[in-house]
């Protein structure tokens, strides 16, 4: 998509907002906007939202069509999950399929729910490179083709369904990329078909022998039944590195760790560095890798997954990091009480000129939304990500389109903060009455906001602020 289609694509989306909660259903859609969050700013933007609705039909006068409307929106927003071999339990390649589901696919489609994408549309940046959700026009076009009653419309409208590579297993990467230069293979590992949730902590040589810059990773799960029972993955570098090489003398000493390395969760697709920055993977590293399993009714004895890492020819100047903010209370405790919205808050300040790349609220069933703002060195205050429909089951990364990565200056305060609602509201809840805090089990709780952070110098920061015509922050919204 354009630059100038996402723009107008986004002005239509604004039109309507309704915000909601991680699987709710209508009646809770007003909780947000009563003030849950205490945003005046949410509640003014839902009442306007309302009203402009009134002024707004999606194709007006026309009989909305599976064959002329609908199949292209799926084609573009749905079968990548829902199709054969693929995450989601159903398909929706044919009419039939679509129609089958769609009062489901109306109640998901209108609340906010499918496709998964947790960002409010009102608040804060806007323009991501893995962006999947509906815009404005797209969701009510497709309630009104339920509300109409389904048509098929003229078959010979429907347009070509999307062609997925064959076979059982592909980089989503591979269309631009290529091949990975190193293909690093996870544990196998077996799930039963009941139980409980387990981990398995293996840790993997890569087999690297010199230094190398990461360009692009990508983790999937190996085959279908592994995506079936792959909750999430987390593979961490292991390597011998003192203190951390390739960021700034300036940060050196002030720059935590070398983090995790990539994430997986159910529909995550890779994750391409700027050409100025990469991943360094020192000879010797191995990859820890922290593999989530859940019951799905069958046995797996092979459950497997795999990264893929493409490197850059040459070494690049700056160096990204994956790092970890977890706000927490004033004890350093996650605290979450029965029956309540608990909020966490923290600050970080950065110890020198950076490029935020991406970031990843991680929470579980009770996490309900996390806000990242940035206070500059002269007082102003703005939020960067908003996101507040936060699905525990798709711990989405979200990319930053190129033009709008965030440049703070070194100083720059990041506030992060979460909310996790622990009342029997929340469908996703197992039990209201239990007191909950930090722990890896689904039903304990986290608190995490992950950035991919590149540390940059004083002159090529000025030099990157200059390039766009002198806004330091991101806001160029209109
Ligand atoms: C990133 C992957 C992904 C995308 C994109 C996606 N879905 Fe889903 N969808 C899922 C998964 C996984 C489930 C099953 C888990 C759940 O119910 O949340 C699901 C469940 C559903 C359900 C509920 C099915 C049932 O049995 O009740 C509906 C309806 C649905 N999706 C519709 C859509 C539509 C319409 C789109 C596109 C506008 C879409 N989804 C895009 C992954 C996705």
């Amino acid at each position: 998509m354009t630059h100038s289609k996402r723009r107008s694509a986004m002005r239509m989306r604004n039109q309507e907002y309704r915000p909601t909660l991680p699987g709710c259903g209508p009646t809770r859609r007003s909780t947000l906007a009563g003030g849950t969050l205490g945003g005046a700013a949410v509640t003014g933007a839902a009442v306007a939202g309302a009203a402009l609705l009134l002024a707004f039909t999606p194709v007006q006068g026309q009989e909305v069509t599976y064959a002329a409307d609908i199949a292209p929106i799926f084609n573009e927003k749905c079968v990548e999950c829902h199709r054969p071999g693929s995450i989601a339990p159903m398909s929706l390649l044919t009419y039939e399929q679509a129609r089958q589901y769609s009062s489901r696919i109306k109640f998901r489609v209108e609340n906010r729910i499918m496709p998964p994408w947790g960002l409010n549309p009102h608040s804060g940046i806007q323009d991501y490179k893995n962006d999947r959700d509906l815009t404005e026009a797209e969701r009510q076009t497709i309630v009104a083709w339920v509300d109409d009653g389904s048509p098929s419309g003229d078959v010979n409208d429907t347009p070509p369904a999307s062609v997925f590579p064959e076979g059982d297993f592909f980089w989503y990467l591979g269309d631009d990329l290529g091949e990975p230069d190193l293909v690093v293979e996870g544990p196998t590992v077996t799930r039963s078909a009941a139980g409980p949730d387990e981990w398995n902590d293996v840790t993997v040589p890569t087999g690297i022998t010199e230094e190398r810059w990461i360009r692009a990773v990508e983790i999937r799960p190996s085959n279908e039944r592994s995506r079936t029972v792959i909750h999430h993955a987390l593979a961490s570098l292991v390597q011998d590195e003192s203190g951390v090489t390739g960021v700034p003398d300036a940060v050196s000493d002030q720059v935590r760790g070398r983090g995790l390395l990539q994430n997986y969760a159910a529909g995550a697709g890779g994750h391409v560095f700027k050409p100025d920055a990469g991943k360094l993977i020192m000879p010797g590293a191995a990859i820890n890798w922290e593999v989530h399993t859940t019951a799905k009714g069958i046995d797996v004895e092979d459950a497997s997954i795999t990264m893929g890492l493409w490197f850059h020819d040459s070494p690049p100047k700056y160096r990204t990091i994956l790092t970890t903010y977890t706000p927490r209370n004033a004890n350093g405790q996650l605290d979450i009480p029965p029956g309540q919205i608990a909020v966490h808050q923290g600050t970080w300040v950065m110890p020198g000129p950076v490029r935020l790349e991406s970031f990843q609220p991680h929470m579980h069933m009770r996490g309900k939304a996390m806000m990242t703002e940035a206070i500059y060195r002269d007082g102003r205050r703005e939020v960067l990500t908003f996101v507040d429909n936060f699905q525990w089951d798709f711990q989405t990364t979200y990319i930053f389109e190129d033009e709008v990565a965030p440049l703070l200056p070194e100083g720059t305060v990041i506030v992060v903060t979460s909310w996790h609602d622990n009342t029997a509201e929340n469908p996703n809840n197992p039990d209201a009455n239990q007191w909950i805090g930090w722990g890896a089990r689904k039903v304990d709780e986290m608190s995490i906001a992950w950035f991919n952070i590149t540390y940059l110098d004083q002159e090529y920061f000025e030099q990157l602020v200059a390039e766009r015509e002198g806004r330091p922050a991101v806001d160029d919204r209109d």
